[in-house]
């Protein structure tokens, strides 16, 4: 199976899957957009209310300011992937449990297993603590560090950045120094640049308009 296949086969289980309590109150699961192979993997919470909407990652106000935060790393999401540590929403938007997080997991891994990223950016404490403990994230915001095959940089939640707007300088500093991690990863991996294949998985709805000018 490609990485693709795989991704698409995941997104399926996802939409039908009943391992935690959250399938009860799901309208739409959210397994993640982008491109299979994408080089860069982030990772937030879990879906809001547009995201249980809309079954896509990202797409309220928190997703609003990723675009912008993205674009300050001189890419867009047609060139990353964006999963959360659990696929279906929490009521209320309330923290995941432990046993949510554990039985999404197996879906978040095997993403990365068929993406294989070089870096994985994580968002926010909860999606941080699957692959570093014992750290405050206001301590390492920002510090590249290798976990296994890949590296990882914990970043601020976007949320907690508009929430608290103190946060916002630290936020836009470590997108603006992502471009220089990715070179410094693929070249401490041996990885070549990969050109991400334009998948559908991203949606676009808009018509497009042609540009007179
Ligand atoms: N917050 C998240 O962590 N994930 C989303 O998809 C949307 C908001
Ligand atoms: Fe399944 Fe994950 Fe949704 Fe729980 S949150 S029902 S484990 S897809």
């Amino acid at each position: 199976m490609t990485a693709e296949e795989t991704l698409a086969k995941l997104a399926e289980e996802v939409s039908v899957c009943t391992q935690c309590a959250l399938h009860t109150s799901r309208k739409k699961s959210v397994p993640g957009d982008g491109p299979a192979n994408a080089e860069i993997m982030f990772i937030g919470e879990g879906p809001g209310f547009h995201e249980n909407e809309q079954g896509h990652p990202f797409v309220g106000a928190a997703g609003k300011f990723l675009d912008q935060l993205l674009a300050q790393a001189g890419v867009t999401r047609a060139d990353v992937f964006i999963a959360n540590v659990v696929k279906c929403r929490p009521p209320g938007n309330r923290d995941p449990l432990p046993e949510e997080l554990a039985a999404c997991d197996t879906y978040l891994e095997a993403q990365i297993q068929a993406i294989d990223p070089s870096i994985i950016v994580t968002l926010g404490r909860f999606s941080m603590g699957k692959f570093i403990s014992d750290v405050k994230i206001s301590a390492v915001h920002g510090q590249m560090r290798k976990v296994g095959e890949r590296y990882v940089i914990p970043m601020f939640h976007p949320a907690a950045a508009l929430h608290q707007p103190q946060l916002k300088p630290a936020i836009l500093g470590d997108f603006a120094k992502l471009p220089d991690q990715l070179n410094e990863a693929r070249a401490a991996l041996g990885k070549p640049v990969r050109t991400v294949q334009n998948t559908n998985q991203v949606q676009d709805d808009k018509p497009k308009q042609l540009s007179m000018f």
